[in-house]
C-alpha cells in the first residue's frame, strides 16, 4: 500500500449558486490539495483529479453504486436502478436497457436523426442573421424528439419532460433548495411511467413496447416496466442538450476552431468529445466505501462516500495540456471522463455522440460562421448547462 497522506480539507459549498456557476476554480483548488479532499459540508471525500477518478470508477467492487449515487439520504435509500445497482444485478439491467442502443440499433436511426437536424437547421437558417437561443432553438430539439420516438412513449407536454430531466439531476445533488423544488417535479415523472403509460397506446417496436414484453415473457417483473421507463428518459435529455449546447457554445467563442472543422471535416468526432471535456455536462456522481481502502496514498474509512468529479477529472494537467483550453486537434481528448468509466459508463454515449454529430455536420454544411452572445448557465446541482445562449447563423453555400 501506497504511503498513507493525511486527508485536506475543502470547506466549501460545492452545490452553492456561486460554486455552480463558477467551479472550475474550486475543482483547480482541490485538485491542488490532493487526490482526495474531504469535504465537511457534504460529508464525504471528493476525488478530484484524472487518475483516481478512474481508479475508483473502474473499481466498482470497493467503490459501490448499490448504496446510491446521490449526495443526499434519502435519494440514497432508493436503489436498484441500473446507475444504483451492483454486481449481478447491475449486469442483468445493463445488458437489457444497452440493446436498444448498440450499434445494429443505432446504425437504424443514423438517417433519421440526420435527417431531422438538417430540418432543424435548414428552418434556422431561413431566416438569416436572427438572434435565436442555441438552448431552445437547436440544442433542445433532437433530444427531445428522438427520446420521444424511440420511447414510443404517449404524448407529454416537452415542457413537462424537460422539467423531469433537470429535476432528476438536481435531487442527485444534497437536500438543498434545488433539491426540494425538486421533488414534487419528479413525482410528476414517477406518476407517468408508473401509471400513465398504456401499453396499448405505446409505438410497436419501441423501448416502452420492449419493456412490456420483457414483463410479458417473465424477464423482468410487471412493477419494473416502469423503473426501466424511467431509467431511459432521466438520464437521456438533459444530459445530451448540455452536451449540445455547450458545443455550440465553444465554438462560437472559438472561432479559429470553427474554421478548422470547416477545412476538416474528420475532426468532427474529436472535436464533440473535447466539448465534452472542456464542459463536461454531469459534475459528478457518488460512490459509497463499501470497505476500508485507500485511494491514491489516502485512508479512505468503510461506509463513507466519495464524489467522483468527473468534471474536475477533465481539467486535470496532470492528464490534459493547456485543460482549460478547447482543442479540437487535442489527441487524447477521447479519454475524457464525461461518460464515466468502469462498470457503470453510460449506455447512452453513442446515441449522444449520434445527436451531436448530426447537428454539428448540419451546422457545417449550412452555415459559414456563428455568433453567439453572453450564454446564461442553469442552476442546476449536478449538470453544466446553459439555460440560453443568444447565436446567430450566418448561411452559406457549406
Ligand atoms: C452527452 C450526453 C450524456 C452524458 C454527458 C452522460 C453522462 C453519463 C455518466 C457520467 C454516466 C456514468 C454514471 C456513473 O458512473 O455512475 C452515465 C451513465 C448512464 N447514462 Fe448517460 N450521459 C449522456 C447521455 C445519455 C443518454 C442519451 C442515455 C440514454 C439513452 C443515457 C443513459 C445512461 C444510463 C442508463 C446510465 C447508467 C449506466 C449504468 O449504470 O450502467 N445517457 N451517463
Amino acid at each position: 500500500m501506497a504511503t498513507m497522506l493525511k486527508i485536506p480539507v475543502y470547506d466549501v459549498d460545492l452545490f452553492s449558486d456561486e460554486s455552480i456557476l463558477n467551479p472550475y476554480e474550486h475543482y483547480a483548488k482541490m485538485r491542488e490539495l490532493g487526490p482526495v479532499v474531504y469535504v465537511p459540508a457534504l460529508d464525504c471525500y471528493a476525488v478530484p483529479r484524472y487518475d483516481e477518478c478512474c481508479t475508483a470508477l473502474r473499481n466498482s467492487d470497493t467503490f459501490i453504486s448499490g448504496r446510491g449515487i446521490a449526495f443526499n439520504a434519502p435519494m440514497n435509500e432508493i436503489t436498484h436502478s441500473i446507475i444504483t445497482s451492483d454486481g449481478k444485478e447491475h449486469a442483468f439491467l445493463r445488458k437489457l436497457e444497452s440493446a436498444p442502443l448498440g450499434r445494429k440499433a443505432l446504425d437504424s436511426l443514423r438517417e433519421r436523426i440526420f435527417e431531422t437536424a438538417e430540418k432543424l437547421i435548414d428552418d434556422l437558417v431561413a431566416q438569416e442573421a436572427e438572434w435565436r437561443d442555441g438552448v431552445k432553438d437547436i440544442a433542445y430539439f433532437l433530444p427531445l424528439t428522438i427520446v420521444m420516438e424511440l420511447g414510443g412513449l404517449p404524448p407529454v407536454g416537452r415542457a413537462e419532460m424537460l422539467r423531469w430531466a433537470a429535476a432528476s439531476f438536481d435531487l442527485l445533488g444534497p437536500m438543498n433548495a434545488r433539491g426540494q423544488a425538486a421533488l414534487p417535479v419528479i413525482q410528476g415523472l414517477l406518476n407517468y411511467v408508473m401509471n400513465d403509460i398504456d401499453r396499448i397506446a405505446v409505438t410497436p417496436g419501441s423501448w416502452a413496447d420492449r419493456a412490456f414484453r420483457l414483463a410479458d415473457d417473465g424477464v423482468i417483473a410487471h412493477e419494473q416496466v416502469g423503473h426501466l421507463l424511467a431509467d431511459f428518459i432521466a438520464p437521456s435529455l438533459d444530459t445530451t442538450i448540455a452536451g449540445t449546447a455547450n458545443l455550440l457554445m465553444l465554438l462560437g467563442q472559438n472561432r479559429d476552431q470553427w474554421e478548422r472543422l470547416k477545412q476538416d471535416r474528420s475532426k468532427i468526432a474529436n472535436a464533440i468529445e473535447e466539448s465534452l471535456r472542456v464542459e463536461t455536462p454531469v459534475r459528478c456522481f457518488g460512490r459509497f466505501v463499501a470497505e476500508e481502502t485507500e485511494l491514491g496514498g489516502v485512508p479512505l474509512p468503510a461506509e463513507s462516500r466519495i464524489a467522483v468529479f468527473f468534471a474536475s477529472a477533465n481539467r486535470d494537467a496532470r492528464k490534459f495540456d493547456d485543460p482549460d483550453r478547447f482543442n479540437i486537434d487535442r489527441a487524447n481528448a477521447p479519454d475524457h471522463l464525461g461518460f464515466g468509466t468502469g462498470a457503470h459508463q453510460c449506455i447512452g454515449a453513442n446515441l449522444a455522440r449520434l445527436e451531436m454529430t448530426a447537428i454539428l455536420t448540419a451546422l457545417l454544411d449550412r452555415v459559414d460562421d456563428l455568433d453567439v452572445g453572453e450564454p446564461v448557465y442553469a442552476l442546476n446541482n449536478l449538470l453544466r448547462t446553459l439555460q440560453s445562449l443568444p447565436i446567430r447563423l450566418h448561411a452559406g453555400t457549406g
